[in-house]
């Protein structure tokens, strides 16, 4: 390309809009976190690409009226909602050992009248560890085990801290909360902010978290060297046959300049929160074959009165869960 016509494609290419230049070079796409996930934790026929280990449920749910007045999601109509759900365990091995120090994660999938469909999909952390998609994928590649030693190398994990504070506030809730002895005695967190839709279109800021009726558990120090590494799905399958588990829904409400678009930023504490509703499950099963396993709980399928904000990171993840959803359905 001689120089003028150079200078041209440049300033054509300034003067486009960002969302245009934005759409034109993606800095990560969605099938180079899946192999970055593949890479690390190996591929798993016709599994998840991450949280692979799970545990599928059932129950329902039932809004507040309070929850109605800023929503106008069939969810809160104070009607009995039935509810898919899926327990697991961050990462994209199968035979994660249960105390690993790493997210467990609820998904819902909430069936509304009419065929509406809405889901969830949270961790038992207040906060992400990752701002942007390509923060996610720098940790994949740095987790990937050296061959030589079947670990993570200690010096790429550190350049990788070093280059992602973004990472370290969720980093540190891991390594100073011992993960919980059932999934039923886990708090999980919506983490990124949506948008509640009223009457008249009123949009209000929102996050939300589920918090068990029977309190937080988490495993003690000395439990921690004995849980061994399979007791999350059988404690979720015994408790719910003796009695169901039940969650609070609370939503804090957003005032001006609470992050919107960066989930591993918190909210300050004293933000006002209100009760939408009650998370009953009743049973559980292993996923081979059960209703949770061939859903894909992409968090921005979401029914008329929920709605996304701009994370880029919750944008993210419709299209890296429909990547791994892909490949699982056809059997890869
Ligand atoms: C860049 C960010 C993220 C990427 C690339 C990512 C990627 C993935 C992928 C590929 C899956 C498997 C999807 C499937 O095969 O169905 C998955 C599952 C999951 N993710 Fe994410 N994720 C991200 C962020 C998050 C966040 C912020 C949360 C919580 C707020 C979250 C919670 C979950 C949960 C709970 C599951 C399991 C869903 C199920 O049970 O099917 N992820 N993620």
């Amino acid at each position: 390309m001689n120089r003028s016509k150079l200078s041209l494609a440049v300033i054509s290419v300034m003067a486009l809009p960002p969302v245009f230049a934005q759409a034109a070079e993606p800095e990560v796409t969605a099938p180079q976190v899946v192999q970055a996930l593949e890479g690390t934790f190996g591929i798993h026929q016709g599994e998840r690409r991450n949280h692979t280990k799970g545990t599928c449920a059932a129950g329902e749910f039932v809004g507040t009226a309070e929850a109605a007045k800023y929503s106008r999601s069939a969810l809160f109509s104070g009607k009995a909602v039935p509810v898919i759900a899926r327990f697991s365990l961050a990462g994209g091995n199968p035979k994660a050992p249960d105390i690993a120090r790493s997210a467990r994660g609820m998904a819902l999938q909430f069936k509304l009248p009419q065929g509406q469909l809405h889901q969830m999909a949270m961790l038992n952390t207040p906060m992400f560890g990752a701002a942007s998609p390509k923060t996610f994928l720098d940790l994949t590649q740095a987790q990937r085990p050296d061959p030589a030693t079947g670990k993570p190398d200690p010096e790429k994990l550190k350049a990788f801290k070093a280059a992602h504070p973004d990472n370290q506030a969720q980093a540190q809730y891991l390594a100073s909360h011992n993960p919980p002895d059932s999934y039923a005695h886990s708090a999980f967190f919506g983490i990124h902010t949506f948008k509640f839709i009223g009457a008249h279109d009123k949009v209000t800021l929102v996050r939300w978290r589920f918090v068990p009726q029977g309190g937080e558990k988490p495993l003690s120090d000395d439990a921690l060297k004995t849980a061994g590494a399979d007791f999350l799905e059988k404690a979720l399958i015994d408790s719910t046959a003796k009695k169901p588990a039940r969650w609070d829904m609370l939503v804090a409400i957003g005032q001006p300049g609470d992050p919107q678009d960066d989930p591993t930023k918190s909210w300050p504490v004293e933000r006002p929160e209100f009760k939408a509703g009650v998370l009953t499950i009743t049973s559980a099963l292993p996923q081979k074959g059960a209703a949770c396993e061939p859903i894909n709980f992409d968090p921005m399928i979401m029914a008329d009165g929920i709605a996304p904000t701009d994370d880029p990171v919750l944008r993210f993840r419709s299209q890296a869960y429909a990547v791994s959803f892909g490949k699982r359905l056809s059997g890869q």
